[in-house]
């Protein structure tokens, strides 16, 4: 059996230091504190990104029909321009044909009839041009090519008459008297310095709506303020152009032209205020998403006219947008109910091991009171041992003393009689004294005073004091190792200790067997700390387990004459050092007892040395 004694109960004290704050504490829910705000945190992200998509939508949607519409700015502005050159190259040809001069000129109508009727059917049919005035230098019809029954009126439209104001080519977009959108091209035609009348070539712009509208995948619609057009001459131009256009449809304008069939339903007159001050519109028709803005419109003097509406169906773009956004919302919801999981999952065992350690932590709070009771009670108890034995002690020789001296009383009269009990009560006053000098030597044992200690030296005069108080002369054997063992020790505890030991190992060997003193180099068993030790062996009796368990309890003695403090003071001394005292032991075999020191002090040995 072995049984190790020293300051084994520090981490007990340690605990007990820090428990006090924790015994308060409940056992935190982990899950509950994180996994809530998590959820929060996540829905949160997940709305704004959310929210984040549908304004990138928005955004990608406005930037197209702002592109769209700028596009249709453009491409309306070059095919005008494209068609004006057209015009203008076709002017160019006639007025250099002296035959068609000369007819103009004569104001010879079945001339001009002859000479330039196959050509304007072929214009008509293969260029789209739907006009060809000849026209006086008075600005008095002289010629309608179109419609060749009207002439001799004065032409008053505004392309005409800035032509003869800056006598130069003019053109530009004109409402006619139908209600229809015309691109006119005016020139004066010019002589000798003279002018000798005006040629004009215009064309209806509706297949310009619907090339463009073509090109860039859009609907248009032309709108004109109804104030630019009268109601009969609309409905006029509407019968001719075989469509159904409704002059009430809105407040204000009025379609001309469009490239859908049919205006769709919801595009009402708020929805298109707000387009004509320039921003953009979504309205739902007949399943479908539409996405509308607006251009103004401008005649040749630069007169606001009307509208031209880009209709963008965006039907099939909302629709994957939509998907993509269930999609990634989906996404990103099974990604957040994946981290959650991962997170309570995490949470559970954190928990788990925080709730874990604290029951530890209470089971050890437990453990550590009921530990602190039962030193309390040892300590009772050894308290109780203590007085009692001293009790003893002294009570053994004063019962001797009161007798004898009884004895002396009653023997006065014989000398050397009361000589002898005399001297039996010195000696047993002297026991007294022997046994109050040795409590008086335990109580000393606490000063310390360290320094470098050969083990050789101190083991060698430990061992001569030990044979003067020895009688038996029972061998002892040293084994030292090779090299001097020098250790920061104080010397006079160590020796005092060594002695001790000695004496014990003496008293419980019977027969001849030799006492073997060792120092040998030994990590300390539970820390590891490197040191060495000092043991006495003997091959005596040895110790019942019942008896070596309580070897170190002060004043425990299974001698009658022993006062029990001989091991304490050793293990006093031991932890005077930093070290330790094992005790292994066999009934009948013998034991072995051994101090550890730590090769270098521990602070506090050191301090206590330095103040001592
Ligand atoms: N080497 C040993 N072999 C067997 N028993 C021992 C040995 N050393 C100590 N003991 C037992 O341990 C008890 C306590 O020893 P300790 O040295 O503390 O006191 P003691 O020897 O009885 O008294 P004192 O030391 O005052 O003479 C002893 O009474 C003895 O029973
Ligand atoms: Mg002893």
């Amino acid at each position: 059996m072995q049984l190790r004694g020293g300051n084994g109960h520090g981490t007990l004290c340690q605990m007990t230091q820090i428990s006090p704050a924790l015994q308060a504490k409940e056992p935190r829910r982990v899950k509950a504190r994180f996994i809530a705000p998590l959820a929060v945190v996540l829905v949160f992200v997940m709305g704004v990104f959310t929210v984040a998509i549908l304004r990138v939508e928005a955004n990608i949607r406005d930037q197209d029909i702002a592109e769209r519409t700028a596009a249709v700015e453009k491409l309306f502005v070059q095919k005008l321009d494209k068609d004006t050159n057209l015009m203008l190259a076709t002017m160019r040809a006639l007025m250099t044909n002296p035959s068609i001069e000369r007819a103009f000129r004569d104001l010879d109508r079945p001339a001009l009839t002859r000479q330039l009727g196959p050509l304007f059917a072929s214009l008509r049919d293969k260029h789209r041009i739907t006009h060809l005035y000849f026209t006086g230098p008075d600005l008095i019809n002289l010629y309608r090519f179109h419609s060749p029954d009207e002439f001799g009126d004065e032409i008053d439209r505004l392309t005409t008459i800035k032509a003869k104001e800056r006598q130069d080519a003019v053109h530009g977009l004109e409402l006619g008297s139908l209600g229809t959108l015309t691109l006119r091209l005016v020139m004066p035609w010019q002589r000798d310095g003279r002018v000798i009348g005006y040629l004009e070539i215009g064309e209806e712009i509706e297949h310009l709506i619907g090339e463009i509208g073509e090109s860039l995948s859009v609907d248009m619609l032309v709108l004109v303020d109804k104030r630019m057009v009268l109601p009969e001459q609309w409905q006029r131009g509407q019968a001719l152009m075989k469509r159904g256009g409704s002059w009430e449809r809105f407040a204000s304008h009025v379609a001309l032209a469009q490239t859908t069939d049919r205006l769709p339903a919801t595009l009402d007159d708020p929805t298109l205020q707000n387009l004509l001050t320039g921003r953009t519109a979504e309205i739902e028709d007949q399943g479908r998403s539409l996405h509308l803005a607006a251009v103004p419109l401008r005649d040749a003097g630069q007169r606001h006219i009307g509208d031209l509406v880009v209709i963008r169906d965006i039907t099939a773009m909302k629709s994957a947008f939509q998907w993509s956004i269930v999609a990634v919302t989906t996404i990103g919801l099974l990604a957040a109910i994946g981290m959650i999981g991962v997170f309570y999952l995490a949470l559970d065992r954190v928990e788990r091991d925080y709730r874990r350690q604290h029951d530890l932590e209470r089971q050890l709070l437990r453990v550590n009171a009921e530990y602190g009771r039962i030193l309390q009670l040892e300590k009772l108890s050894a308290l109780g041992t203590m007085v009692g034995s001293i009790a003893h002690q002294l009570n053994n020789p004063l019962v001797g003393v009161v007798s004898l001296a009884q004895l002396a009383e009653r023997g006065v009269d014989d000398p050397a009689r009361t000589r002898e009990m005399l001297r039996e009560i010195r000696s047993a006053g002297e026991d007294c004294h022997a046994f109050v000098k040795r409590m008086l030597a335990f109580s000393k044992v606490s000063r310390f005073d360290s320094k470098p200690t050969p083990m050789a030296e101190l083991i060698e005069d430990t061992v001569l004091l030990f044979r003067q108080t020895e009688n038996r002369n029972l061998p002892v054997e040293v084994k030292l190792p090779d090299e001097p063992v020098v250790l920061t020790i104080d010397p006079i505890l160590i020796r005092h200790a060594l002695f001790n030991l000695l004496v014990n190992a003496a008293r419980a060997t019977t027969d001849n067997g030799a006492i073997v003193i060792t120092v040998e180099r030994e990590d300390e068993p539970a820390q590891g700390r490197p040191g060495w030790s000092l043991a006495v062996t003997d091959h005596g009796q040895g110790m019942p387990p019942e008896v070596l368990e309580k070897i170190f309890v002060p004043f425990y003695t299974t001698h009658s004459d022993g006062t029990g403090l001989g091991l304490p003071v050793v293990q006093h001394v031991a932890l005077l050092h930093g070290g330790q005292v094992s005790a292994s032991s066999e009934s009948g075999h013998g034991t072995r007892i051994a101090i550890w020191l730590p090769t270098s002090l521990p602070d506090s040995a050191e301090n206590k040395s330095r103040t001592s």
